[in-house]
């Protein structure tokens, strides 16, 4: 009988990549019932949960003060209000060597919202996209969803996880729309230099490619390089940066995010990309109006102490993290994190009985000991965790003790 239901076109809910929250969700159905220690979640970059990871009162007074002056109740222009756009662009633009203008941004719902946005306006028939193995997911699953091939290029765990640039060549053609970096680096902790990011900049030149720059992390750094925000190279390649308000904030519920246009020579104003993001942003769904109406005196008025303070916190946890993960002889850390929220080690298989690989290890692991970690084959990285460091140090110091002791109890060494 003729499957009449087959043009509703389910491809894509199938062939669509498992994403961070999903395999979390399903992961804390592992956990026992029976288990009366506090379940511990070192598998998202969400630290809000802890109370040393609150946000500045600034960000709060500024929320309440827009709520009070009942001028954020309805719709915002499809682009961002106009002062939310301004107030980001002399953000950003301080850090750059050129101004941004207001017209450069484009107000997202988090970043993932610019994420969707982004790979949508480049999506074409046969095009392609460059992606970091391993990367962050969401990529993957949104490229799924609107038809854009993944073709993924490696990352060198023992050089600070640069990006493999002859692999980026060999794999892009006349089809390949765009390359995507974040920096600072998620799952991985890496910060690139100053000449990592220009040799970037070059080769997405070279290949006219439209570089994406993640910099949800943003100066979230804590190790000897300083954070370069890829803008820096607009004039050498246009640069398309996605920002959010969820990590330096330490707010991911507020969903306010951002793209940002490098483009001091106009090319991508030039190729329609533009027009394209304002087109799609028009029938996209919106960040709320009350968060945009707050972010200007956000981002004028947060003290620099407050990111300092955060960044002491992150040192603080990398450090303790790094210390405790370097005595599980069961994991090796090729890298210190010098900023972000997680860092990558690889799982010695070989020591462990009973364990297949990484994702069977994260699932004994929440259902033994209540601890969440990530597989790194959800990033692309088969056989490596991620773990996030995002937390205060007593949970993480217990989390780290309890996977210590799960590999223990798994090994099939002679201890
Ligand atoms: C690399 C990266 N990009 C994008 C996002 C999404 O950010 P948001 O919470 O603002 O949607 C995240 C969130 O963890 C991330 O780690």
């Amino acid at each position: 009988m003729e499957n009449k239901f087959a043009k509703w076109g389910l491809k894509n809910q199938k062939e669509a990549k498992v994403t961070i929250r999903e395999i979390l969700e399903k992961m804390k159905k592992e956990l026992k019932n029976d288990d009366e220690r506090p379940m511990i979640h070192l598998g998202h970059g969400d630290p809000s949960a802890y109370s040393s990871f609150r946000t500045t009162p600034v960000a709060e007074e500024a929320v309440n003060g827009a709520l009070r002056s009942a001028k954020f109740n309805g719709y915002a222009p499809a682009a961002g209000l106009p002062e939310s756009r301004r107030a980001v662009a002399e953000f950003l633009s301080k850090d750059l060597p050129y101004n941004l203008s207001e017209e450069d941004i484009f107000i997202t719902a988090g970043a993932a919202h610019a994420i969707e946005l982004i790979l949508t306006v480049l999506a074409q028939p046969g095009a392609n996209i460059l992606l970091p193995r391993p990367g962050y997911p969401s990529y993957e699953a949104h490229s799924s969803f609107v038809d854009l091939e993944v073709r993924h290029f490696d990352l060198f765990p023992e050089k600070d996880w640069e990006i493999d640039l002859d692999g980026v060549e060999a794999l892009a053609d006349v089809n390949t729309v765009a390359m995507v970096v974040i920096n600072p680096g998620n799952p991985s902790g890496s910060v690139f230099t100053w000449e990592h990011l220009r040799k970037i900049a070059e080769t997405a030149k070279r290949l006219g490619i439209v570089l994406i720059s993640d910099e949800v992390y943003y100066d979230l750094v804590f190790g000897g390089n300083k954070f370069v925000p890829m803008g820096v190279f607009g004039s050498v390649t246009p640069v398309v940066s996605l920002g959010t308000m969820s990590k330096r904030w330490l707010v991911p519920g507020w969903r306010l995010g951002w793209i940002a246009l490098s483009d001091p020579n106009g090319i991508l104003e030039k190729s329609g990309i533009t027009e394209c993001i304002k087109n799609y942003r028009n029938i996209s769904a919106d960040s709320t109006t009350l968060i945009q109406g707050a972010i200007p005196e956000i981002l004028e008025k947060t003290p620099k102490d407050f990111i300092s303070n955060i960044v002491v916190l992150l040192r603080e946890a990398a450090d303790a993290c790094c210390s405790q993960i370097m005595e599980i002889p069961f994991l090796y850390l090729p890298q210190k994190p010098q900023g972000a929220m997680s860092t990558m080690v690889k799982l010695n298989l070989d020591m462990l009985e009973g364990i297949e690989d990484d994702m069977d290890f994260c699932f004994k692991l929440a259902k033994e000991e209540s601890v969440l970690i990530l597989p790194g084959s959800v990033l692309g990285l088969k056989n490596w965790l991620r773990i996030s460091f995002a937390a205060d140090l007593a949970s993480l110091e217990e989390g780290l003790h309890r996977i210590k002791a799960f590999c223990c109890r798994h090994s099939n060494m002679i201890m």
